[in-house]
């Protein structure tokens, strides 16, 4: 018997662990898999909230006829203020789990899937043993114990699974929630004038099954795009709203799609949070470019609204850049919706992502604040390396994505990802190069790619867009929300962007990637390592 069937037969693969943590290995995908100490609890920690979170398949009246097979994470309250946890109505996705800064947190994830899973919280600046690694993953029946402390600013962060490969099918059949450190700012709109909006595409077949991507390569390649907007899970995307203010959490937990959000009534979009909490002020947009992962936070005032009108939320038409290089010819993928072109190749449609319907002619009007957080900037010239930025090469080598020619090993990291504690540098990240001096390649594949990093918040501080198409920047110029804390930005072909972060308490491995969710299931991934 090997070790891994050692470590499937017993259950207590889990007790072995903790009784030999260094003899406790398994094998996934061939890479040596690290078993931590966190499959049982600490005794003491003790949590301003305890939960268990179960991730399980389950089966949802979303249409008329048949059910729909879902994943949704099931939520129970062991201790703690059940104001911790909202269900989101009627809906598979979710749960939002609220806590407040300083707050101390654990929960208890149970995997009822049929293949592995591990949690991840995207956005918190937290251990990497709690942070979800895909090295961390447990298999069907398996216990992993999350402990950590938020120390993020308040702000709109998520979870969602993290498996090697099987990222993206796993979030597409319904696994993902919010996690929201709250803020006490009496000045914003709160309450049921505090809406979360999960956006998300879907595809569904004829008896309401989920459809997911053809199994092939350049479906993979090119990403998942759904023909229907789904929003909070669900497919009805009409909500009623009073003559109020509101402050809505967005969040775009498509798997691929990138939005361009936009008020149907021409009045532009204020956004006053990024991924990383508020902003310092309220930023206003013709409209917003949010990339998967990314979260805003939009102030929409329907005061001066009569009733029975409705707005929409739209998503516009844009050209995204996209070349599988045939000499650079465009795909434009930048629309679809309620009545998406099963590719959404198509360009020049716009489609709504949701309705407002201003329904009660009573409610809250508030007014737009001036100032709305404190954020200190990180001086470049801080950075360790300022003169001479590590650069990371997001490209397509030989029909796979890679990351400055690398794609995803389990613990593998370079000596380019390996960085100290304590110290900021500087990172820039490069599409549509391979970094061996070859310029833009007119015929090279190439595609928006939302990069992403783990275990902390940064900030942008160069957009460099010399490089891209003229016709594709003209379509989105006005969209890139570069202010405050960020963990997501969209980086379009032909884009550098370089960003400033800050590398403290925490010593590790983590992950960072492209998350567009089959790209990053392609191996668009890579580990960075912070050494004390
Ligand atoms: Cu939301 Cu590693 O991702
Ligand atoms: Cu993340
Ligand atoms: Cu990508």
């Amino acid at each position: 018997m090997n070790r891994k069937q050692f470590l499937k037969n017993s259950t207590k693969g889990v007790a072995f662990a903790t009784l030999f943590p260094s003899l406790a290995f398994c094998t996934t995908n061939g890479k040596q898999k690290p078993i931590p100490g966190s499959y049982s609890i600490t005794q003491n920690f003790e949590p301003d909230t305890d939960i268990e979170l179960t991730a399980t398949p389950t089966e949802l009246q979303l249409f008329t006829g048949n059910k729909t097979n879902i994943y949704t994470y099931q939520l129970k309250l062991i201790s703690g203020d059940n104001a911790a946890h909202e269900k989101l109505p009627g809906s598979y996705l979710g749960p939002i789990i609220r806590v407040k800064q300083g707050q101390k947190i654990r929960i208890r994830f149970k995997n009822q899937l049929p293949r592995e899973s591990v949690v991840h919280w995207h956005g918190l600046h937290i251990p990497p043993e709690m942070d979800g690694h895909p090295m961390y993953a447990i298999e069907n029946g398996e216990q992993y114990i999350y402990e950590f402390e938020v120390n993020n600013r308040p702000g709109t962060y998520w979870f969602h699974p993290h498996p090697d490969k099987i990222t993206g099918p796993q979030v597409y059949q319904g696994l993902a929630g919010l996690f929201i450190v709250e803020d006490d700012n009496s000045g914003l709109p709160s309450g049921e004038y505090d809406v979360p909006l999960i956006i998300q595409d879907r595809m569904f077949d004829n008896s309401n099954q989920l459809v997911y991507l053809q199994n092939n390569q350049m479906g993979q390649m090119q990403g998942f795009l759904g023909n229907r907007v789904l929003v909070n899970g669900n497919p009805d995307t009409t909500f009623n709203v009073s003559t109020s203010t509101y402050r809505f959490r967005v969040l775009n937990g498509s798997n691929s799609r990138i939005y361009k959000l936009a008020w149907n009534d021409s009045e532009d979009v204020i956004v006053i949070g990024a991924d990383g909490g508020l902003l310092e002020k309220p930023v206003k947009k013709p409209y917003l470019m949010l990339a998967p992962g990314q979260r805003a936070e939009i102030w929409k005032d329907f005061s001066g609204q009569n009733t029975g009108t409705e707005i929409q939320l739209q998503s516009l038409a844009f050209n995204d850049g996209t070349s599988m290089g045939m000499g650079g010819g465009m795909m434009g993928r930048g629309m679809g919706g309620g009545m998406m072109q099963p590719d959404g190749v198509e360009n020049g449609i716009a489609f709504n992502v949701a309705s407002f319907k201003v329904t009660e002619n009573s409610g809250k009007k508030m007014e737009l604040p001036s100032a709305l957080s404190t954020i200190t900037p990180i001086n470049p010239t801080d950075a360790v390396n300022s003169a001479n930025p590590r650069q990371f090469y997001f490209y397509n080598q030989r029909m796979q994505w890679v990351i400055n020619g690398e794609t995803f090993g389990m613990t593998e990291v370079a000596d380019w990802e390996k960085v100290k504690l304590n110290t900021t540098e500087i990172w820039e990240f490069i599409n549509g190069d391979n970094g061996r001096g070859m310029g833009m390649m007119q015929d090279m594949m190439r595609m928006p790619h939302p990069v992403h990093l783990h275990g902390l918040q940064f900030q942008i501080i160069e957009r460099d867009v010399s490089g891209i198409q003229r016709d594709v920047w003209e379509s989105v110029k006005d969209g890139f929300l570069d202010e405050g804390w960020q963990d997501t930005f969209l980086l379009m072909p032909g884009m550098k962007v370089k960003i400033a972060l800050k590398f403290e308490d925490f010593i590790g491995k983590y992950i960072y990637h492209c998350h567009n969710l089959e790209h990053e299931d392609m191996g668009m991934m890579r580990n960075y390592e912070v050494l004390g």
